[in-house]
């Protein structure tokens, strides 16, 4: 009797062994799917503590950057639109009004250092899918989801710079962050979407005629590879953007995507249609696995490299993918497969941290990879709940229902504004006046010392003496902002920016390129590698070109120096994009 106990018990903590999978994800379940989500989007939430007294509402704790943040409080509003449960509805209310800033645009002091516009992008994102799926409306005394999205995008329109490249959103807001220098394709989709769904959800023309120009724009740069429809990094306008950085992220197509849909849902032409059905096809690169069928960030999750934003990229191909198929539905039958497939492939290797059930970031081997954080935890809860589209209210216009209250005109002085305000410090009072003068002085000093270290880039083709010029120019915006009361604390958040800057993982590009040879063998004729052909590529004296979600500062690597760009045939001119004109 008691040895056939011990067997069984045996037996069961076998069973208990291979039993490790936390979920049992049955995607044509919607209990099966909610219940999972449920305990995902609770472990989502555990990293955010804005909440906690004495914590800043709408911040999460390092090493995330602030737009992780904006970009969370989008997935914890498609978490209610898609399961039902409010829990976590008034989080996320506080956290998309404290980082309003000062004229309601998503643009607060404290962020003037990190904030480009896909930073800015990201939050306006968010607060349009909340007026678009009737999230509870702020308190009539509080800004209201649509004006703020009306806001950004009226910041974002006047930064159109045409002294360059012919146009196009360069990737920072100020003059004095490293990379005002580049414009990358994230902002640019960020910008588009929001002007297709502004379009959408007003039927003010003027949004619609700002997204076609955002579109002709990355035709025209090449950023949309009218071939293969790979959407490329960004370009720099030394080069008035004739040589881009090659890299494919998932969620650069995914912004192409879901914008390309709110127009042709707009509009309901063939154009759009043809468009959006391409970029479709081209997205289908980041679908891996054995059936090609499983989401990945490939340009660095086979190596190994993705950084803590790249950890969040799927969340937002999937999100962007799936809002697709409210806006044209025909692409159900096309993405549904692949969305089904990956949300089972995600759930299963979700066996990480204490209570045996976070998820790691790679989805196709069915292995957990140990690796826990917010953008692994927001793309398995994006892809989980995407088997709930069918189930969802379409989302809502001014017209349908919406009633979000907008404000056309949002924006106010930080319109057209490229220097910054100054961060949200206290100002200094009377009593301090004399140490608070000291201290400025020794701030000034600190960080006039270490810009020099940041704005010198020893790659540059410029010389010391070219880029000390551009550095005076940065110095003396530094002054500025301790005038406007940053004091010492400005200097010390300049010194701990660099330091947290520099904690990324770098892309090995070596690895890469081998991956890119391997890849080229893929059976699907769409999947040109990911990152570049051998023969596309060449080494260039051209200096190390950052990706746009590197962190600024990248890389700072001796072993990564070697540049790739991509050597841009004019042959590629015969655009499928105008021959469909
Ligand atoms: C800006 O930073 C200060 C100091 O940490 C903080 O008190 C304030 O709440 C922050 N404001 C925002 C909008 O994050
Ligand atoms: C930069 O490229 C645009 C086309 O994208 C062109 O119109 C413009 O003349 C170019 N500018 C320079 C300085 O080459
Ligand atoms: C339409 O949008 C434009 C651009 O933001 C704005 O200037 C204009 O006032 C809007 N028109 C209406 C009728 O809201």
């Amino acid at each position: 009797m008691s040895s056939l106990l011990g067997r069984l018990a045996v037996g069961l903590l076998l069973a208990a062994g291979q039993l490790t999978t936390a979920y049992d994800l049955d995607p044509d379940s919607p209990d099966s799917v909610k219940s999972v989500s449920k305990d995902m989007a609770a472990d989502l939430v555990s990293f955010y503590n804005g909440n906690q007294p004495g914590n800043t509402p709408g911040l999460l704790p390092d090493p995330y950057y602030w737009w992780e943040a904006g970009a969370m409080m989008g997935t914890l509003i498609d978490y209610w639109y898609y399961t039902g449960d409010d829990t976590y509805n008034d989080l996320t209310s506080q956290a998309l009004l404290f980082q309003v800033g000062e004229t309601n645009d998503y643009m607060p002091r404290n962020q003037t250092r990190t904030e480009g516009n896909d930073d800015q992008g990201f939050w306006g994102l968010s607060v349009m899918s909340a007026a678009e799926y009737k999230f509870p409306d702020p308190p009539a005394d509080q800004p209201q989801w649509l004006a703020l999205a009306q806001a950004v995008f009226n910041t974002q329109a006047a930064r159109w710079d045409t002294e360059h490249c012919n146009g196009g959103l360069r990737w920072q807001i100020f003059t004095w962050n490293n990379g005002y220098d580049y414009k990358n394709s994230i902002s640019q989709a960020c910008f588009f979407a929001l002007g297709a769904r502004l379009a959408l959800y007003t039927g003010n023309q003027s949004y619609a005629d700002w997204a076609d120009k955002t579109w002709d724009w990355m035709i025209a740069t090449k950023l949309i590879n009218t071939k293969n429809w790979a959407v490329y990094d960004g370009a720099g306008i030394e080069t008035n953007c004739t040589v881009l950085t090659p890299y494919q992220f998932s969620y650069n197509v995914g912004g192409m995507i879901l914008g390309a849909a709110a127009m042709y849902n707009m509009t309901e032409s063939q154009t759009w249609k043809t468009r959006l059905d391409n970029l479709l096809e081209g997205s289908k690169v980041f679908f891996t696995g054995p059936n090609n069928n499983i989401m990945s960030e490939v340009a660095c999750e086979s190596v190994n490299t993705c950084n803590v934003d790249e950890h969040s990229f799927k969340a937002y191909l999937t999100r962007w993918l799936t809002m697709m198929i409210k806006w044209a539905p025909h692409t159900y039958d096309v993405i549904h497969p692949y969305l089904r497939a990956s949300s089972v492939a995600a759930a299963k290797q979700c066996k990480g941290g204490a209570n045996k059930r976070m998820c790691g970031l790679i989805w196709y081997d069915g292995k957990y990879d140990n690796t826990t954080g917010v953008g692994q935890q927001m793309a398995a809860l994006e892809i989980t709940m995407s088997n709930l589209i069918l189930n969802s209210s379409s989302p809502v216009t001014a017209d349908t229902g919406g009633t979000s209250v907008g404000d056309p005109g949002g924006g106010g002085d930080d319109i057209g504004r490229n220097q910054p305000k100054g961060p949200d410090y206290k100002p200094i009072t009377g009593a301090d006046k004399f140490g608070a003068a000291v201290l400025t002085l020794l701030a000034i000093a600190t960080v006039v010392v270490a810009m020099g270290f940041i704005f010198l880039d020893e790659t540059s083709p410029q010389g010391p003496v070219a880029q000390f010029k551009g550095f005076w120019s940065s110095a003396s915006a530094a002054v500025a902002t301790l005038a406007a009361g940053g004091g010492f604390a400005a200097a010390a958040a300049a010194g701990r920016r660099r330091s947290e800057k520099e904690k990324g993982i770098r892309i090995n590009e070596k690895s890469i390129l081998n991956n890119g040879e391997s890849e080229s063998s893929s059976k699907n004729p769409f999947s040109e590698p990911v990152m570049v052909t051998p023969d596309s590529i060449r080494h260039s004296v051209v200096s190390q070109r950052r990706l746009s979600n590197m962190p600024i500062g990248w890389p700072h690597n001796p072993s990564v120096r070697n540049s790739v760009v991509v050597a841009e045939s004019s042959a590629a001119a015969s655009s499928e994009d105008q021959r469909q004109r």
